[in-house]
């Protein structure tokens, strides 16, 4: 049992990272392994659209860990998305880097693993930027965890984040609550139901 959890924040240990520690270790404590992947305080480009992934089925562009991601979360049970929040919205770096890794993962490597998100945030913008995480699982056939709130941390620095004693509570049981999850999938035997082929209209119809 595994979950990757990515720190979008350009800051590598900075409330991001505060925030995804509190609940990497709530999931050692629930014997569920982790990993946290930092996705780098360097540019990061966006998807350009050149649609090369649905032949490659990994993204054209190599130059940072997007592929190297994707490679773990195949291998995982649940993906946890961290961000700062930046103009009450997630970073341009996550921006760019969710954008080209879930646009280029197939199917069948994302469909019905767990997904939940964190925020980290001075003051407010939590709200909007949560909810910007949580669209890159409900269109991937994800279901997402939740928590006793939404799953913000408050904080300029790891030291504020953990004063943030609802906040660290909230990371907490999302954590309880996700490995409890991957532990009922791992003990059933109930048949994933088979894909259905996308419709897909561009609106016209
Ligand atoms: C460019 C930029 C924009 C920011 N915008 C906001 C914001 O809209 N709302 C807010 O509360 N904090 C904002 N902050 C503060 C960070 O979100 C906050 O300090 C966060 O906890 C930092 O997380 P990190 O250490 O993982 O980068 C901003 C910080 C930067 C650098």
């Amino acid at each position: 049992m595994k979950v990757v959890l990515i720190n979008g924040s350009p800051r590598k240990r900075g409330c991001t990272y505060t925030g995804l520690k509190i609940i990497q270790d709530r999931l050692s404590e629930n014997q569920v392994d982790s990993e946290i992947i930092h996705v780098g305080n360097k540019p990061i480009i966006g998807c350009t659209a050149c649609q090369k992934c649905t032949k490659l089925g990994k993204c054209f562009y190599s130059d940072d860990l997007v592929n190297e991601a994707a490679d773990k979360i195949r291998e995982a049970d649940g993906v946890i998305l961290g961000s700062a929040v930046h103009y009450a919205s997630i970073t341009g770096a996550a921006s760019s880097f969710f954008d080209r890794l879930f646009y280029s993962m197939p199917s069948e490597d994302l469909r019905l693993k767990f997904g939940a998100s964190v925020v980290s945030c001075r003051r407010a913008g939590a709200s909007t930027a949560f909810d910007q995480l949580n669209k890159y699982f409900t269109i991937r056939q994800m279901p997402v965890v939740s928590s006793n709130y939404w799953n913000q941390i408050h904080g300029n620095s790891p030291a504020e984040v953990y004063q943030d004693v609802e906040g660290v509570q909230t990371l907490e049981v999302l954590a309880d609550n996700m490995a409890y999850l991957i532990k009922c999938c791992h003990a059933s035997n109930v048949p994933v139901p088979q894909e259905e082929p996308k419709a897909f209209t561009n609106f016209i119809r």
